[in-house]
């Protein structure tokens, strides 16, 4: 059971950068990989409780644009182990009610993920209750420059008249999807490294020096406690 007496106001929607695997693996004396395999589990348990919650948005940052310049072998173990985990983790998402949503240029991976992906994107759609957002090949710059590129298009056809704020967003991956409440980062940086850059303009940050591995529930629920103490303004002032 999960004691969240504490939580009084949960988040609509939490992003989460998973960083950490490869130095779970260094302090063991272990191959990268094996922080990868480990690592998983924590998605599991993550998206677990998050469901568990009610939470109805989450999104992990699981694989970048830039995350293709490291070498061969570890970017071809990161494709295998997305491959098992689309296969393994279908038949939690029927019975839980959780639909897919890949955010990032599925066109960058190989035909036969390419294909897995769609179709667990495809067969969980109809899925209610959580949507799990999965960032792969993603960067927001490349996000934010194809919706520029698609609005001056529709702008220079006459198709839309108008650029603002409620348009632009309607052209991002996230279409439809509230921004973050919440952005955790584990393992320590100090950084965004390319994520959500449009979306977490008003997202409370969170960042633990746990290593992804180790991000379980209970490091979880400490960040949601963390972030119901928090006093969002939106610039605004506070309330006498
Ligand atoms: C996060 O862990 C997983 C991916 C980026 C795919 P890292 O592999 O970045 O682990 P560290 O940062 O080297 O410890
Ligand atoms: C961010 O982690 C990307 C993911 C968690 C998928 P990185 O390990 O790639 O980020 P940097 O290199 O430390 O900024
Ligand atoms: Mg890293």
């Amino acid at each position: 059971m999960v004691d969240t007496g504490e939580i009084k106001n949960l988040p609509v929607h939490v992003a989460i950068i998973m960083d950490g695997n490869g130095r779970w693996a260094r302090q063991r004396n272990l191959p990268r990989v094996e922080g990868h395999l480990v690592g998983m589990e924590s998605v599991r348990e993550i998206v677990t409780t998050t469901r568990k919650l009610h939470i109805p948005y989450l999104t992990l940052y699981a694989f970048s644009k830039e995350n293709w310049k490291r070498p061969k072998e570890e970017v071809k173990r990161l494709l295998e182990l997305l491959e098992i985990y689309l296969e393994k983790e279908l038949p939690l998402m029927m019975e839980k009610g959780i639909r897919l949503n890949i955010l990032g240029d599925i066109k960058d991976f190989p035909k036969r993920v390419q294909r897995r992906l769609q179709e667990t994107m495809d067969k969980t759609k109809k899925n209610r209750e959580l949507c799990l957002n999965i960032a792969l090949s993603y960067s927001a710059r490349k996000e934010i420059l194809q919706a520029a590129t698609a609005i001056a298009e529709e702008y220079k056809r006459g198709a839309i008249k108008r650029i603002n704020e409620r348009v632009f967003e309607k052209y991002l991956w996230t279409k439809g999807i509230p921004d973050p409440d919440l952005l955790i980062r584990t393992s320590g940086e100090m950084r965004i490294s390319n994520f959500l850059l449009w979306q977490l303009a008003y997202t409370e940050l969170y960042i633990t020096d746990t290593l992804w591995p180790d991000f379980r529930e209970e490091a979880y629920i400490e960040a949601l406690k963390e972030y119901s103490r928090r006093d969002r303004r939106f610039g605004s002032i506070k309330e006498a």
